[in-house]
């Protein structure tokens, strides 16, 4: 039996491969582009391993897909791949939609193509496991309840709205051609292998250099954060027990504001590492703020824990201090993935936020 999961050189797709592995045998094909945030070093302890199959290439080569399909026959697909931040998705919308949209859309007909040679049995027991955000859902009032599976799409950055067209395509090729899927929307994941342009890694590295904490704007926009193996657990539930064609949320019930969040990593920075210059929160600046920010983001994840059992296994407090503990233990991947490139990101997105207090 074989998976092929897409994007798993990634933070989360390298933390699902990772734990994949942990105690089965089933190989994994994964298939990643490697752009600026894939990152073979996230899967050096499966170096020699057989059961991982590592092809470098793109979604969107058709060519490809169909070779890996065909030689390959997986049981499932798992699909991370995509370019995944949203301060990015502003200053360059283009590979958005390139991955998000067009190269979901080549993997499905691929899927559909190979499926359609398959026999019966073989056809009946594939899944196409579709991993997306909240984010398509847009931004919820201080008051309003969390998302449910069925809250209308509002998307406002060009990410959530291609990730937003990807769960549409999604689910006409179920409609339309009786693709075998399953689309999970989860929260803000934060944990190992995390890249630090996203607000919690961002954070750790930055106070451990002594750089400044930027804050956008008042900093009281709200997330929902999940810890990273926790949306792996529930990404293999929604897998071998999903109901073909729903949706399932996925979140930790965390609903919390990000100053608070960045008050608690300079809290446990404080306990861990202590700077001789003084607490931590002394980096903490706040700089002109996102166009088009979503206020808040909060998961009802009533359904995935009724239908299929699936609770996180992490509390914040437990999770963000492993995750904190993890980046201070692993400063050679963090020097690594600050290179040349992950510097030029830096200065285009926040050269132009000037520090506003
Ligand atoms: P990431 O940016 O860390 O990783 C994306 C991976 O996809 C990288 O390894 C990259 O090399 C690969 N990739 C990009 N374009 C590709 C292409 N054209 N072909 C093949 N590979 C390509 O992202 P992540 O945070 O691990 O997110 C993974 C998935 O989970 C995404 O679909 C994202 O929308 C979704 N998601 C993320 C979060 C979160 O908090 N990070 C929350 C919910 C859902
Ligand atoms: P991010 O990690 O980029 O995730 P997303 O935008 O997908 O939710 O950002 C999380 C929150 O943190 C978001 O409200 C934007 C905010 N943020 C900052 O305040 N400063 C920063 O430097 C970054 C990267 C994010």
């Amino acid at each position: 039996m074989t998976l092929l999961v897409t994007g798993g050189a990634g933070f989360i797709g390298s933390n699902f491969v990772l734990d994949w592995l942990d105690g089965r045998d089933e190989r994994v094909v994964n298939l990643d582009a490697l752009t600026y945030a894939g990152n073979l070093r996230n899967l050096a302890s499966l170096d020699g391993d057989a059961r991982h199959v590592f092809v470098r290439g793109d979604i969107g080569d058709r060519a490809l897909l169909d070779r890996l399909l065909a030689e390959h026959r997986p049981r499932a697909v798992v699909h991370f791949a995509a370019e995944s931040h949203v301060d990015r998705s502003i200053l360059g919308p283009g590979a958005f939609i390139k991955t998000n949209i067009e190269g979901t859309y080549t993997l499905l007909e691929a899927v559909r193509t190979h499926l359609a040679a398959l026999p019966a049995g073989e056809r009946e027991a594939f899944r196409f496991c579709h991993v997306s955000t909240d984010e398509v859902y847009g931004s919820l009032a201080p008051d309003a309840p969390a998302f449910t599976e069925t809250h209308p799409f509002e998307p406002n950055s060009p990410y959530s709205a291609s990730k937003a067209a990807s769960d549409h395509l999604v689910r006409a090729w179920h409609h339309t051609y009786g693709l075998p899927v399953l689309t999970t929307n989860c929260s803000n994941n934060y944990g190992p292998y995390h890249f630090p342009e996203k607000l919690i890694p961002l954070m750790i590295v930055n106070a451990l250099a002594g750089k400044p904490l930027p804050i956008y704007g008042d900093g009281l926009q709200v997330r929902d954060w999940l810890y990273v193996r926790d949306h792996c657990s529930a990404i293999r539930t929604v897998l071998e027990r999903g109901r073909v064609g729903e949706t399932y949320n996925v979140g930790g019930w965390n609903e919390k504001p990000n100053r608070e969040i960045v008050l608690t990593i300079c809290a446990l920075l404080d306990e861990l590492q202590p700077s001789p210059e003084g607490p931590y929160t002394r980096l903490i600046t706040h700089v002109k703020d996102r166009p088009g920010h979503d206020r808040r983001y909060a998961i009802d994840a009533r359904k995935i824990e009724r239908e299929l059992g699936w609770r996180p296994a992490e509390t914040f407090d437990s999770g963000i201090r492993k995750t904190v503990a993890w980046y201070l233990a692993n400063g050679d991947w963090v020097r690594e993935v600050q290179s040349g490139g992950y510097r030029d990101w830096v200065q285009a997105n926040y050269a132009q936020r000037a520090a506003t207090a």
